[in-house]
């Protein structure tokens, strides 16, 4: 049985029960309409705390992090769906708080985290991060001791929440996830439904476009300038508009500096919708 849980200290006491009672708790903070990647992390989490902790997943479409630009007003909200999927791979706790009880009228605080949050989409998403940063914040603070599990889909919120974790000290171990992607290589997002069956085919050239680059790779290619490129060329094709396609030090996320590792990293739209993706080179395997 899959607890519904609607008020943050309510939440913030489940978890301090079960570890009371000796189980682990693993944490997956969603903003919902949950899909197989989504379903991926909250596994990997049930595998991380084993039969005996508790799996509990966040529901909450965080209005600090939309731009006023951007899609929060239409974001999918189904949360009766998303309880039941996540029953079906044995979450005990969904956590769906109201926005006022996240935000309350005399809240003030905001969360930066400098270097990681200000290359590849910071310049595009001005705020972004800084409200990712400030609920994860606020949910970590709720969840306690865990393990906080996120898709490296979204590779930047990955490292920004892991910088965040390891800089407050917080007593919160942050796994990232490898991105799980549809048959043709896309990777899933809950934007994905946005997409005409027209753009949809369209979208397909990312993962293949990142494809191209991992073989590049894997036949000794290192030039970073020359990847970039070359991506950026197989997607103009498709793109209606490109923000950037960049190669970064998987780690630190600053300029590749040259080496056998490099993050490779996209955000184009298509139609109105922006999509995002990725891939380490010398560490995965072809998207496509
Ligand atoms: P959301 O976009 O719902 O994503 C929740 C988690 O699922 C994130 O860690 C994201 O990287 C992961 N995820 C999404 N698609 C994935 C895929 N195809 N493969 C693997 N993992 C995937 O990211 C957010 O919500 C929010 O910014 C949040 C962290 C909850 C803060 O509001």
């Amino acid at each position: 049985m899959t607890e519904v849980i609607h008020d943050p200290r309510a939440f913030q006491q489940a978890m301090e029960r079960a570890r009371a009672d000796g189980r682990a708790v693993g944490f997956v903070p969603t903003m919902g309409a949950l899909h197989e990647g989504h379903l991926t992390l909250a596994r990997e989490a049930r595998a991380r705390v084993g039969d005996r902790g508790l799996v509990a997943v966040s529901i909450f479409v965080n209005p600090t992090q939309f731009g006023p630009n951007e899609d929060f007003s239409r974001y999918p909200r189904e949360l009766e769906r998303d309880v039941e999927r996540c029953a079906s791979v044995g979450v005990d706790v969904v956590f769906a708080p109201e926005a006022s009880a996240m935000y309350p009228a005399d809240e003030r605080t905001r969360v930066n985290v400098r270097g990681v949050s200000e290359p590849l989409c910071g310049p595009f998403r001005p705020g972004h991060f800084e409200g990712v940063a400030t609920i994860v914040s606020k949910l970590f603070a709720l969840a306690g001791r865990s393990v906080a599990v996120f898709g490296r889909k979204d590779y930047q919120q990955w490292r920004v929440l892991t910088r965040l974790a390891a800089d407050l000290m917080l007593p919160v171990e942050v796994v990232g996830v490898a991105t799980v992607r549809e048959a043709d290589g896309l990777a899933m997002s809950s934007r994905n439904r946005y997409l005409s069956e027209q753009e949809r085919a369209k979208a397909a050239a990312i993962p293949r476009a990142l494809g191209e680059a991992v073989r590049a790779w894997e036949r000794g290619e290192r030039d970073g300038e020359r990847v970039r490129a070359g991506v950026e060329r197989a997607l103009s094709a498709v793109a209606d508009s490109i923000d950037y396609v960049d190669v970064r030090d998987p780690d630190s996320l600053d300029r590749y500096a040259g080496g056998d590792r490099a993050l490779l990293a996209i955000a184009i739209r298509v139609g109105k919708t922006r999509l995002i993706d990725n891939v380490v080179l010398g560490e995965e395997r072809a998207p496509a």
